[in-house]
């Protein structure tokens, strides 16, 4: 018999630098101003959305099982620091979708976007079942790749010229991660360095 799983869940989850928890509609105001720099490195073509859009998609991914849309927020301060998604769940084949964003520069390498991916990689392998976990990164974005190769995401290829950005076409690499893989290193297949809990 078929398994079939879901994210009609949305937990909290609290590591040590960053709380994971589901959006609201009250985050609209940090997701309308996440940086120009973000907006590049994430390939983001739509928008920009008024903030009744926005809190109208933060205020109904609650409604939704096929994805889980959880709020990155520092631990030590309580601020919003960007968001982290789980999508596309196909509950059949038990894979999905996955992607990050901080909000800005001033988030950038302080170990919270690792954090953050160790922790709902976890939620995702062991206890919703996923089996893989797929996304895509942009080739001028080696600080997502070096991150998604550190946790132990592999490289499955690259999707020529998937983006037109400012007049360039950019390719994209595709990566995944499978439960196994994840069940023999929890993101940390160089060593215990670095590791969440
Ligand atoms: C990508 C992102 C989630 C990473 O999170 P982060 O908190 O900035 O990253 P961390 O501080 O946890 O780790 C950064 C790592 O990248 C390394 N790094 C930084 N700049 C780098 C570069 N130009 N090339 C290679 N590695 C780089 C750091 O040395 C560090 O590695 P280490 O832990 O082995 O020392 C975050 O930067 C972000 O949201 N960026 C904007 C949006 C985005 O790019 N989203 C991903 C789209 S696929």
């Amino acid at each position: 018999m078929v398994r079939l799983i879901s994210f009609a869940l949305k937990p909290t989850i609290t590591g040590d630098l960053v709380t994971l928890r589901p959006v609201s509609a009250d985050d609209a105001a940090d997701l309308a101003a996440v940086s120009p720099e973000t907006l590049r490195l994430t390939g983001t073509h739509s928008g920009p959305f008024s903030l009744d859009e926005l809190r109208a998609w933060y205020g109904s991914r609650a409604e939704h099982a096929d994805r889980l849309d959880l709020a990155v927020v520092e631990r030590s301060t309580g601020r919003w620091a960007g968001e982290v998604v789980l999508m596309n769940l196909d509950p059949v084949n038990r894979s999905c979708g996955f992607r990050i964003l901080l909000a800005g520069p001033e988030w950038f390498g302080r170990g919270l976007g690792t954090e953050a991916t160790r922790l709902v990689l976890g939620h995702a392998f062991d206890l919703v079942g996923v089996h893989r976990v797929e996304l895509t990164v942009y080739a001028f974005n080696p600080r997502a790749q070096h991150v998604y190769r550190k946790i132990g995401f592999v490289s499955e290829g690259i999707k020529r010229q998937a983006l037109l950005w400012d007049g360039e076409w950019v390719d994209a690499e595709l990566m995944s991660m499978l439960a196994p893989e994840w069940a023999s290193h929890r993101g940390t297949p160089d060593g215990a360095a670095g590791q969440d809990g």
